[in-house]
């Protein structure tokens, strides 16, 4: 069996990436978020905040059995407060800090600990953002969660590499994607974010790709080994 962990399963990019998963029999999704929305026979769900780091340590990823393919997908993510640092919400900064990158680094962590040494393929795919590639104004803390996650995974791909060890490792920007995080962002105010109307044009463009597409991108950077090899990718790596 092939079995999926996915961060911020309820809605958006998991919520797509979960059901295009569970179309397939032979694969089993763990959902994590606040909130569930996906019913499924092959899905469980642990309603956990991930903002919140005590949640996080207490979660116990589960005993598993005749493990063909194992994957921890670091998904959820918010923008956080869209403001100038100097006027920032602290409680805010935390937040976000804590979903979008010290929670991955605990679930990483443990994923690692606990599958490293079973039988299968493993893989970690954490979910970046060309905006920890590129610094955007009124984004600090959400530029720098992406940016952390990308050295976090390229700092675990040299330690795989130096321990011969064959869980592989992507950080993956996913492109634009018409989710709630686009709502939120074109919801931002002016003086705290110059880029706002390239974004609300985004979105009367029809710029912004649907989740499922996207899903669909996602997953094939899970199961193509020729894209499993370089751990800054993007969507825009794709050819074809
Ligand atoms: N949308 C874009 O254009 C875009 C671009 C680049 C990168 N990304 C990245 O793609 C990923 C998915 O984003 P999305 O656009 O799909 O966002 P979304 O539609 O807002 O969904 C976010 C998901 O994260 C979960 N989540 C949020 N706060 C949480 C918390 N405290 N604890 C547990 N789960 C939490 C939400 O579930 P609950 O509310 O039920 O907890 C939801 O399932 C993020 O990492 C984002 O940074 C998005």
């Amino acid at each position: 069996m092939n079995y999926y962990f996915i961060t911020g399963s309820s809605k958006g990019l998991g919520k797509s990436l979960s059901d295009l998963l569970l179309k397939d029999s032979t694969n089993i999704v763990y959902g994590l978020a606040r909130t569930c929305s996906v019913k499924h026979e092959r899905y469980h769900h642990t309603t956990i905040d991930l903002s919140n780091l005590d949640e996080v340590l207490n979660y116990d990823f589960p005993e598993l059995e005749k493990t063909d393919k194992i994957v921890l997908v670091n998904n959820a993510g918010v923008v956080g407060d869209v403001k100038r640092v100097g006027n920032i919400d602290n409680q805010k900064i935390i937040d976000c800090y804590s979903l979008n990158l010290i929670a991955p680094a605990i679930l990483t962590n443990n994923f690692i600990a606990k599958y490293g040494s079973l039988d299968g393929e493993k893989i970690v795919l954490n979910i970046s953002s060309g905006a920890g590639r590129n610094p955007i104004d009124g984004w600090n803390v959400y530029c720098s969660t992406k940016a952390g996650m990308d050295m976090f995974s390229q700092v675990l791909k040299e330690e795989l590499k130096i321990d011969g060890s064959n869980i592989k490792v992507l950080s993956l920007a996913p492109g634009i994607i018409d989710t709630d995080m686009q709502v939120k962002i074109r919801g931002a105010a002016k003086e705290e974010f110059s880029n706002i109307d390239r974004f609300i044009d985004y979105k009367k463009e029809g710029d912004l790709v649907a989740p499922d597409i996207t899903a669909k991108q996602v997953l094939r950077f899970m199961t193509e080994e020729g894209l499993l090899t370089n751990v800054l990718c993007s969507v825009r790596d794709l050819t074809n």
